[in-house]
């Protein structure tokens, strides 16, 4: 049997008079692939967040590699393997490439004193960041000088090579254009073939991650609804799911403007 990585049982979150989560439950097999889909102010962000140790859940559990977790911080979490891939989190602003791509796990000079070493750092960034098809001015440029794309790309390259058990990946194309994007999900499927990370990977426009899901949730008013292995499942069928969860709300007039399965942006129809 394939060793389960991950486990969230009843899982909530609620900010102030805001409930985010209700009751999510998910499992990540060892080398698994997990889509999770839901429409805008579902949760999955509140979800990938706890699990990222950003967030402590009001209630429920947390069991990594098989024993019950509280994750205190996002570094906590990123010792135990599991790493986030967002913008917002997993980059310092402030440092330069190739201190983000080494954060946590410097490379030292031997001896007593642990004196940084910047020059190994510096050339091992250029190469990991040049083989995985990243382009960057260059390594020495601060975070805060990039683009959204080219953050989200350092973020993915840094997580391969910090040998991430769990990769949880926030809308990883949203930012990207068509070249970026297509870099990425080569990097998601050649960590897939390795078949020794696990990923949950959030994403509106399911029908370009369908492909490399092992299984999909979605997540709907903070719960876990759906969960079927890919091959079991079609994008026609999450597509029908999705227009039904949006002509549900919409008779009930509370549809905020959301995305569509192909990435775009529509509003309620009057
Ligand atoms: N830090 C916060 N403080 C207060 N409310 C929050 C916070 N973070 C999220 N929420 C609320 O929790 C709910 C779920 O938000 P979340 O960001 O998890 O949704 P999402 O599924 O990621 O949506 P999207 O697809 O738009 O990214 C929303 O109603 C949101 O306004
Ligand atoms: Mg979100």
């Amino acid at each position: 049997m394939i060793p389960e990585v991950l486990r969230t049982e009843h899982v909530s979150k609620s900010f102030g008079q805001v409930t985010a989560l209700r009751d999510a439950s998910i499992h990540l097999a060892k080398g698994e692939v997990l889509g999770l889909l839901g429409d805008n102010g579902a949760g999955k962000s509140t979800l990938l967040k706890i699990l990222t140790g950003f967030h402590r859940p009001s209630g429920g559990k947390i069991h990594f590699e098989g024993k019950e977790v509280q994750l205190k911080s996002v570094s906590h979490a990123r010792l135990l393997g599991i790493e986030p891939v967002y913008q917002d989190l997993a980059l310092i602003n402030e440092l330069n490439v190739y201190r983000n791509m080494f954060l946590q796990r410097e490379i030292m000079y031997g001896g007593p004193l642990r004196i940084l070493n910047d020059r190994a750092m510096r050339a091992r960034a250029k190469e990991q960041l040049k083989q995985m098809g990243v382009n960057i001015p260059s390594v020495d440029v601060q975070i805060s000088k990039l683009s959204g794309g080219q953050r989200q790309g350092i973020a993915v390259a840094r997580s391969v090579y910090a040998n991430a058990k769990v990769l949880l990946l926030d809308e990883p194309l949203a930012a990207m254009g068509v070249k970026e994007s297509a870099m990425i999900l080569d990097v998601i499927r050649r960590l897939k073939e390795k078949g020794d990370v696990s990923v949950v990977i959030v994403a509106h426009n399911y029908a370009q991650i369908f492909d490399f899901c092992d299984r999909i949730n979605l997540l709907q008013g903070g719960q876990i609804t759906f969960d079927r292995r890919t091959r079991d499942t079609s994008v026609e069928e999450l597509t029908s799911l999705v227009v039904r969860e949006y002509r549900a709300a919409r008779e009930q007039n509370l549809r905020p403007p959301s995305r569509t399965p192909d990435g775009s942006t529509s509003g309620p129809i009057h």
